[in-house]
């Protein structure tokens, strides 16, 4: 078994409801129905933030309590993580260094915020997750897809997302987005060639795990991206039987 085969595993979930089964003395006692876990990804500039913003108020709207977060950071020790891996400062940071920073950061986030939350019930709304590292850090700074989720076994703990929304569009589109957004952070002000690898990094995961990948075209208008997330979020409902 490749260690592709042994890592991938956790990504690939059931379709089955996902419950906590709390035993005493061999009985199930009780059952609790988790949230849902929902990532977006995609680069710089795809438009991430208006559809995550639209996916909590649609979810809400259905009764559903939501969490939004976002990586890296979304706890106060992660934004001080996030600040030392964005600074144009550190233009010196090695790829593994960076690596271990947004891990860092994550593991915190996982810990503090993502796990307690989606077993309380909560559904959970992640700007950026595990896959960005495996895009930026494993695909662009080609420290490998498999180095990358190693390192990042630790900081998510078996918590993976349900859903991953990959807001889709051309690196160049997303460039010429981003080049008028006023400063760049260290990861923005790369070269076009990074962004295009990254970019490869993001089709790649999407055929990797095309169980829990939704690939939504993000040059449409946000009124018709928004549509087909919520077309997709209503089918996971209901066969969560949480229902809407
Ligand atoms: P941010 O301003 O949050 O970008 P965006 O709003 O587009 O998500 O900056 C995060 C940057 O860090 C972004 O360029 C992507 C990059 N990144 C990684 O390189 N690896 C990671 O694991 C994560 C979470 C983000």
């Amino acid at each position: 078994m490749s260690i592709w085969e042994t890592i991938c595993d956790p990504f690939e979930k059931s379709d089955s409801v996902q419950h906590d089964q709390v035993w005493y003395n061999g009985i199930v006692n009780e059952t609790m129905v988790k949230g849902i876990f929902i990532s977006f990804e995609g680069l710089d500039g795809s438009g991430k933030s208006t559809q995550i913003s639209r996916v909590r108020s649609f979810l809400e709207s259905c009764g559903r309590r939501v969490v939004m977060v976002r990586e890296p950071g979304g706890t106060v020790i992660s934004e001080k993580i996030r600040e030392i891996i964005l600074d144009v400062g550190n233009r010196g940071m090695a790829p593994a260094a960076e690596a271990l920073l947004y891990a860092a950061s994550r593991a915190q986030l996982t810990a503090e915020v993502i796990r307690p939350s989606l077993d309380a019930g909560m559904d959970v709304v992640c700007d950026r997750y595990v896959d960005s590292s495996l895009a930026y850090q494993g695909w662009g700074r080609q420290l490998g897809f498999e180095q990358v989720l190693e390192i990042n076994r630790l900081s998510v703990n078996g918590t993976f997302p349900d859903i991953t929304f990959l807001l889709d569009i051309p690196p160049e589109e997303a460039m010429r987005r981003t080049s008028g957004k006023g400063r760049a952070d260290r990861i923005e002000e790369e070269a076009p060639e990074f962004h295009r690898r990254v970019y490869e990094g993001f089709n790649r995961l999407a055929a990797l795990y095309a169980g829990r990948y939704r690939v939504i075209d993000g040059t449409g208008l946000p009124g018709e991206v928004s549509r087909q997330i919520q077309q997709i979020l209503k089918k996971e409902l209901i066969k969560r039987r949480g229902g809407v």
